[in-house]
């Protein structure tokens, strides 16, 4: 199972998407039916797909996983009572499987048989995706529905979030404490740590900002940028998030606790928490499907 990609949905989507290639460091992958595909560097066939719309929305997080995942699943979710409803995937990869709506409306799509692509050159390309990070008014009930429907697992809890995985990857989501549910951030893997300073140079050339970083987290340990792109989401280059085994312990928040002052592991930023908060509510769920039994899927 792994995180391949978002699908967006936002006003004025040429210049969002121009703005991830020509200032982000994106690639283009395609253009479908005025749906604009944004790649990286690896064989995801893209990371990002933003779409035309009146108002700015999720449409999906997607994951890509085996038949005999996807199968393992179906089950799980059907029995969960959560919302779902089969899926096949035009998008570049291809795919098929299910999406499924998490309590406070967080959309979640699993899709296996997907193609992968042939990765590209590039030091300043993202990788692939690294986390997607959802707020909800209670991530403890988000991340329970995680674990039994999905068969994610709980890495850790600070006072602010809890972090789950589903891979050796410390964390692939994390459902932030946030009083209300919508898209926290999108966190792009890159090459290492040069990349991620590469990255932060380039948009000061663009006259843009971190609204925090560069730093350190506590929790998977990963090297951090966050930026508030021109078309509303929160948006951050990102590297060396840690590995972890199967029996990693799960932290509790007072495991992850700072000196006075401190947020992160360097303590070199400034964070613009009203700006932050501010993007991070802009993206919101909307379900435009219809739930239906897994078991009636067609593909
Ligand atoms: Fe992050």
């Amino acid at each position: 199972m792994k995180l391949r990609s978002i699908e967006l949905v936002v006003p004025g989507a040429a210049a969002a998407a121009a703005f991830l290639t020509d200032i982000w460091g994106m690639a283009p992958a395609a253009v479908r039916c005025g749906t604009h595909y944004l790649r990286g560097s690896g064989t995801d066939p893209y990371l990002v797909a933003i779409e035309e719309g009146d108002e700015g929305f999720v449409r999906s997080t997607t994951f890509v996983c085996s038949e005999a995942e996807l199968d393992g699943l179906r089950g799980r979710v059907a029995a969960s009572g959560l919302n779902a409803a089969p899926a096949v995937s035009n998008d570049p990869g291809g795919g098929h499987g299910m999406i499924v709506e998490l309590p406070e409306g967080a959309l979640f799509r699993f899709l296996a048989s997907t193609e992968q692509a042939d990765p590209i050159d590039g030091r300043d390309l993202p990788v692939q995706l690294t986390h997607v990070v959802i707020n909800a008014k209670d991530a403890e009930v988000t991340a329970d529905a995680a674990e039994s429907a999905l068969g994610f697992r709980v890495s850790d809890r600070t006072k602010g979030m809890v972090f789950v995985r589903c891979n050796d990857s410390h964390h692939s989501t994390a459902f932030a404490r946030a009083g209300f549910s919508s898209l926290n951030h999108v966190a792009f893997e890159m090459a290492d740590m040069d990349a991620v300073m590469r990255g932060i140079g380039r948009l000061r050339d663009h006259g843009m900002a971190p609204a925090w970083g560069p730093g350190r987290h506590g929790p998977g340990a990963n090297v951090f940028a966050y930026f508030i792109a021109p078309f509303g989401a929160v948006v951050e280059f990102s590297t060396a998030v840690e590995k972890v085994p199967d029996d990693y312990r799960v932290g509790a928040p007072e495991d992850w606790t700072w000196p006075e002052g401190r947020i992160d592991q360097w303590g070199l930023s400034d964070k613009d928490n009203n700006a932050l908060r501010a993007a991070e509510q802009r993206f919101r769920f909307r379900r435009e499907w219809t739930p239906q039994p897994l078991e009636t899927a067609t593909v």
